[in-house]
């Protein structure tokens, strides 16, 4: 695959782009680093039509960076056990047991898997199965949201950071080896600044990951409550988003750290099946820092 036969379409004036000419199942490094290049230009970029194989997933996604290992799903086991470094997202079910996570309710605005210290920078999400309405994914920038704040919260954030909560999914299921949070001071889980600089494009982003048992440590429950209430509500308006309706053989890949994401309900008599890996940094990135 030669770069010039590729083709970027922006989504909207602020992010995303529908990339077409790229075969994601034979990528070389030279696709690779056009990849790696694109997501930190547009954060989200769709690919339609692919064709991978699990292995061409795990595959192209390693040339990308460090692979993360998905955390214990609320069964206690992998969903993928050919391929642990695959989170499987689907609603079916195989004999008693969930063939993956989130089911078939809406999972709500996050970033993924933020309660670590180094979230995944980004994630590679590839369509098998989709049902035929609904289960839409929708993506909102968190510089755009940042960039837009007031100055005077834009000053209030400086030097606090949130708990990302590690106990529940973004369907609101409690993880396995996790108790419910009964003070939100006490979740569990990495704390990371409310505005983070990527290094390489010099921005900030708004980082809340996800809203449920947030907690900014330093400030009253009530005060913590209502400053991020104030920053959900600015970060997830209409103007800032993206809606991706499904097709079959489609790809998804997002800048984990630079934007949120969520999905809608759908019927859970229809199926839906996604296989996913997230990639904790970038060979690039381990290259500038050594
Ligand atoms: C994910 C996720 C959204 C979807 O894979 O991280 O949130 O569309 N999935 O299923
Ligand atoms: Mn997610």
């Amino acid at each position: 695959m030669t770069e010039s036969r590729i083709m970027v379409s922006p989504i909207t004036e602020l992010f995303g782009a529908e990339i077409a000419g790229m075969d994601l199942g034979s990528a070389d490094d030279a696709t690779v680093a056009t990849v790696e290049d694109l997501l930190l230009r547009h954060r989200v970029l769709t690919l339609r039509g692919q064709s991978l194989t699990d292995q061409q997933l795990v595959a192209v996604s390693t040339k990308l960076g460090r692979l993360d290992i998905p955390a214990a799903n609320p069964y206690g086991e992998p969903f993928h056990k050919a391929n642990p470094e695959i989170n499987v997202i689907s609603n079916i079910m195989e004999g008693d047991k969930p063939a993956g996570n989130l089911g078939a309710g809406e999972a709500v605005w996050h970033a993924d898997m933020t309660y670590q210290e180094t979230p995944p920078r980004a994630a590679i999400l590839y369509a098998l199965e989709v049902p035929p309405e609904g289960g839409n994914t929708y993506f909102a920038d968190m510089y755009a949201a940042y960039e837009t704040l007031p100055d005077d919260v834009k000053a209030q954030l400086e030097g606090k950071v949130a708990i990302h909560d590690a106990s529940h999914n973004s369907a609101g299921m409690l993880r396995k080896g996790y108790n419910e949070v009964t003070d939100v001071r006490e979740t569990p889980g990495a704390r990371h600044p409310l505005a983070r600089i990527n290094p390489k494009t010099g921005r900030k982003a708004l980082f809340l990951g996800r809203r449920p048992r947030s907690y900014i440590p330093g400030l009253s429950v009530e005060d913590s409550d209502a400053l991020l209430d104030q920053l959900w509500a600015h970060a997830a308006q209409p103007e800032f988003a993206i809606c991706h309706e499904w097709r079959a053989g489609d790809v998804l890949m997002w800048s984990n750290l630079e934007v949120l994401h969520r999905r809608d309900s759908f019927d859970s008599n229809t199926r839906r099946r996604m296989h996913r890996t997230q990639i904790r940094t970038f060979w690039s990135e381990t290259k500038a820092a050594a």
